[in-house]
């Protein structure tokens, strides 16, 4: 799986390079160089193809609860909240515009209306998160509607699971938003956290809740 996340990501690097080169070959005086905002976009381009590919779990290729994981974006209002990572905020109107071209990648998520059945909630309020195999991504959102509206956006999600991972965020207040194509009980929600952080803390789950997803 690992080598193939990277053949993707090379071939992705590979795509976006050759229209990079054919874009800086029109005719120009100086056709080396690009403007800032160019090369801003290119950058961009390239790295938000490398990063959230679907073959990259969106940009969290290591599921939360295995040591070295990070979130892979964040979905909220509240941009400088997010202490100690670099991540893609999909309220930026660049970053929207730039994962619009981008084939097999995440867009930026559209308000949804609710779907027909609703989100049954499978549980409430516990200190474990789930744990399963059929993990897509996680990233930060501010509330439990923000991460309704990811896996609405997300194709295959059915369900999400919201917590907070206490002492595991760099300091960030956000919740966790795990999403997974398959519906969970309070039986997979056996990550407790227990990671050892980087400051010498050791992270744990508060106020995990579940939802599945009737459409
Ligand atoms: C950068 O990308 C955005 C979104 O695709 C586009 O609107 C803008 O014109 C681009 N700027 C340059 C200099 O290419
Ligand atoms: C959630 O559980 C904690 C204990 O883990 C408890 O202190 C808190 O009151 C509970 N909150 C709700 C809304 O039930």
């Amino acid at each position: 799986m690992h080598f193939f996340t990277l053949l993707t990501a090379a071939m992705f690097s590979v795509a976006v390079r050759a229209d990079i080169e054919t874009a800086a070959s029109a005719p120009s005086s100086s056709a080396a160089a690009v403007s800032a905002s160019s090369f801003t976009n290119a950058t961009l381009q390239l790295s938000l193809s490398n990063t959230l590919s679907q073959a990259n779990y969106y940009g969290a290729p290591i599921p939360p609860w295995e040591v070295g994981s990070h979130p892979g974006w964040y979905y909220g209002t509240d941009p400088a909240a997010i202490i100690g990572w670099v991540l893609p905020w999909l309220l930026d109107s660049l970053i929207c515009d730039i994962l619009d071209l981008l084939p097999f990648c995440l867009h930026c998520p559209v308000p949804k209306p609710p779907p027909k059945n609703g989100w049954v909630p499978t549980f409430s309020n516990l200190t474990g998160a789930t744990q399963a195999s059929d993990y897509m991504t996680y990233g930060l959102v501010d509330t439990i509607q923000g991460c309704e509206t990811m896996c609405l956006n997300v194709n295959g999600c059915t369900f999400i699971d919201t917590y907070h991972d206490v002492n595991g965020k760099n300091g960030s207040p956000q919740l966790t938003c795990a999403l997974f194509s398959l519906c969970h009980d309070a039986s997979d929600a056996d990550n407790k956290g227990g990671q050892t952080q980087p400051d010498g803390s050791v992270d744990y789950i508060i106020d995990s809740n579940g939802f599945c997803l009737h459409s």
